[in-house]
């Protein structure tokens, strides 16, 4: 799904992160080379050209990036502050397992119909960029059966869709400059799955808080404080329900015997996504952790900023802009024209949400721009 600029206001165009799910992925992170910070901004403006020379060919197999851009690399590359809510990842150390922070300056979110398509796109970015950068994590996911996690549950159910999507999703016109944009934060996980096996599938069950076979969620009632299900629901004080935008993929292999699930997360309020890790590895109350992680150990972590599209193809053209609108000084740029050419993406299908209704702007909003919900946002402070 692609989604308009006239779900924006001041006419934003998000890059390609709402979609339905696809078969085939790559996730990559990069670190970039001190002193090659120029050549990483000057290459944001081309993934959408490479994108669609890569894509265009089959472009029934709706070939896709998302381009975030981590803390660090941002203060490197823009003179500008950066935007609220992207920081570092928080590592969160409960007393049993710990969610790592780990490297990573780049990431790149591949995704099509054709596992080809994503490798020949990974292939072309990296060697577009050359010794300006570093790989430091590859991981080629793939769908299983019934869109189920390794671990044999359907992985996906809850997520929101349409307009819920959207406004879970991107920033909206009180996201000033950074309109249409996102936070992404990203997990390896690698699974004991002798271990998960051996299970029962009652536990197994207990441990998610949905049934195996017919994916039907428990009742409240039934469910364990520790699973999965009860950690990762996020409310207000007034019973509001945060959401993210997960895309989980499958990987693994035979020869090394290590299975896992790349976990990636979209929100507009990266706090929500912080909130659930802090909740799944410290626990809620503290101890209660998520029972899956006595089986996944998440061996990375990072946070990330999804800017717009318009962004990516002139970074500074738009910081300027934006000190422009703030300064009074705004020329047609700090209306925030959508750029020619669209996001990196080759969708001929478009299934377009044509929001007219604006992203919510109801919700109490803290001095990093995050709902302020939970302990986590007051440790930042
Ligand atoms: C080993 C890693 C993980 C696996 C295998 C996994 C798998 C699953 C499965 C099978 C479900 C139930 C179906 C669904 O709604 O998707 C689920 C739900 C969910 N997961 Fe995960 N997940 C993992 C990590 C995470 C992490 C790190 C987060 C957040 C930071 C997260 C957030 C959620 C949320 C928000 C839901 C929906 C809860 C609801 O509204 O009912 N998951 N996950």
């Amino acid at each position: 799904m692609t989604v308009r600029s006239e779900a924006f206001p001041n006419g934003a165009n998000p890059q390609h992160v709402l979609g339905p799910p696809a078969p085939s992925a790559i996730f990559l992170v990069l670190t970039v080379r001190p002193g090659a910070e120029e050549t990483a901004k000057d290459f944001l403006g081309d993934i959408a050209g490479i994108v669609r020379s890569v894509g265009f060919r089959a472009r029934e197999d709706h070939l896709s990036c998302v381009t975030g851009i981590g803390a660090e690399l941002w203060d490197r590359m823009f003179h500008a502050p950066r935007p609220a809510q992207l920081h570092p990842f928080i590592e969160q150390r409960g007393d049993v397992h710990t969610a790592p922070s780990t490297p990573g300056d780049l990431l790149f979110h591949i995704r099509a119909r054709r596992q080809d398509l994503c490798f020949e796109l990974a292939r072309q970015l990296i060697a577009s960029l050359g010794d300006a950068v570093a790989v430091v994590d590859e991981v080629h996911g793939f769908r299983y059966f019934d869109e189920r996690d390794i671990m044999g549950f359907v992985d996906g159910t809850e997520n929101p869709e349409d307009q819920e999507a959207v406004d879970s999703v991107f920033l909206g016109p009180e996201g000033e400059e950074f309109e249409g944009s996102t936070y992404v934060i990203v997990q390896k996980y690698t699974h004991d799955l002798s271990a998960w096996e051996s299970l029962p599938v009652e536990e197994q069950e207990a441990a998610f808080g949905r049934h195996k076979l017919s994916d039907m969620e428990f009742p409240d009632e039934d469910k364990a404080s520790n699973s999965h299900l009860t950690l990762n629901s996020v409310e207000s004080p007034d019973g509001t329900e945060h959401k993210i935008v997960r895309d989980n993929m499958v990987f693994g292999s035979v020869e090394s015997g290590e299975f896992g699930t790349y976990f990636i997360g979209y929100a507009a309020d990266v706090s929500v996504t912080e909130q659930m890790l802090e909740n799944m590895f410290i626990g809620k109350p503290r101890g209660t952790y998520d029972r899956i992680l006595d089986f996944s150990t998440a061996e990375t972590g990072g946070l990330f900023f999804v800017p717009a599209q318009d962004f990516l193809d002139d970074p500074d053209g738009q910081l300027t802009a934006a000190d422009a609108a703030v300064t009074g000084d705004a020329g047609p740029e700090a209306a925030g024209v959508a750029a020619p050419g669209g996001p990196a993406s080759v969708d001929p299908d478009d299934d377009s949400v044509d929001a007219a209704d604006e992203p919510s702007t109801d919700e109490p909003q803290a001095d990093d721009g995050s709902l302020g919900i939970g302990s986590l946002r007051r440790r930042r402070q």
